[in-house]
């Protein structure tokens, strides 16, 4: 099997968690995009979704799902996202799409996180993908110095600018023992809107796709 026909038996796998009549989380990227193309195929037995991004949206809304302002609503049922690395404690690293932030907001409504991923996402310790923060502009400078002082080497994502008009630091080279604690820590700096950690709040449930079939972890 292919790593996208391992992303798409994921993201139709998460259909199942779909409750009707209700607004949904919906994520970013590649896997997601299966995702929502299943979502349109129940797109009558739901309300519509809460989308964290531009392009997810415009993808929900041409398959004619109707998209809702998170600001009008109080909390969602789940939040159906990939991820770019997954460890063992449903610790994740996101943002490899640059949607980081609407991310994590969509995900701390959310009651359930449903992280969907193909099986090369899984990791031991988190950090050999480079770790996404999302920072004001004008900071960037000064955000890159402090991230090195915690031992890592950011790189200025060029050309890049999120859906809400910051940039991305992409930070290599980190081994992330403690996710909490770095989460934390990164989310302190001055000019840092959202690093791409997601260890204070991480999956509820993974599906994890695989040449043998959707393993499901909870
Ligand atoms: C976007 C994300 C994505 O979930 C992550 O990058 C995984 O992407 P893909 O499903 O294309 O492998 O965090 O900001």
């Amino acid at each position: 099997m292919t790593q996208d026909e391992l992303k798409k038996a994921v993201g139709w796998a998460a259909l199942k968690y779909v409750r009707p009549g209700t607004i949904v989380g919906v994520g970013t990227g590649s896997t997601a995009a299966h995702f929502i193309d299943a979502l349109g195929s129940i797109k009558d037995q739901i309300e519509g979704a809460v989308s964290s991004s531009n392009d997810s949206t415009e993808r929900l809304k041409k398959l004619g799902i109707p998209v809702f302002d998170c600001n009008d609503v109080d909390s969602l049922d789940i939040y159906v996202d990939g991820a770019d690395e997954i460890n063992g404690h449903m610790q994740m690293i996101k943002g490899g799409g640059a949607a980081l932030t609407r991310e994590k907001i969509i995900a701390a409504i959310s009651r359930k996180f449903i992280c969907i991923a193909d099986s090369s996402k899984q990791v031991d310790i988190l950090g050999a993908f480079p770790l996404p923060v999302e920072v004001i502009p004008m900071a960037r400078s000064y955000v890159a110095r402090e991230l090195v002082k915690l031992g890592g080497q950011p790189e200025y994502r060029q050309g890049v600018v999120t859906d809400n008009g910051n940039v991305i630091l992409d930070v290599h080279n980190l081994k992330i023992m403690d996710a909490v604690a770095l989460e934390n820590k990164i989310n302190n700096i001055a000019g840092v809107v959202t690093v791409g950690l997601f260890a204070n709040r991480g999956a509820d449930i993974a599906l994890i796709g695989t040449p043998e079939g959707v393993k499901v972890i909870e």
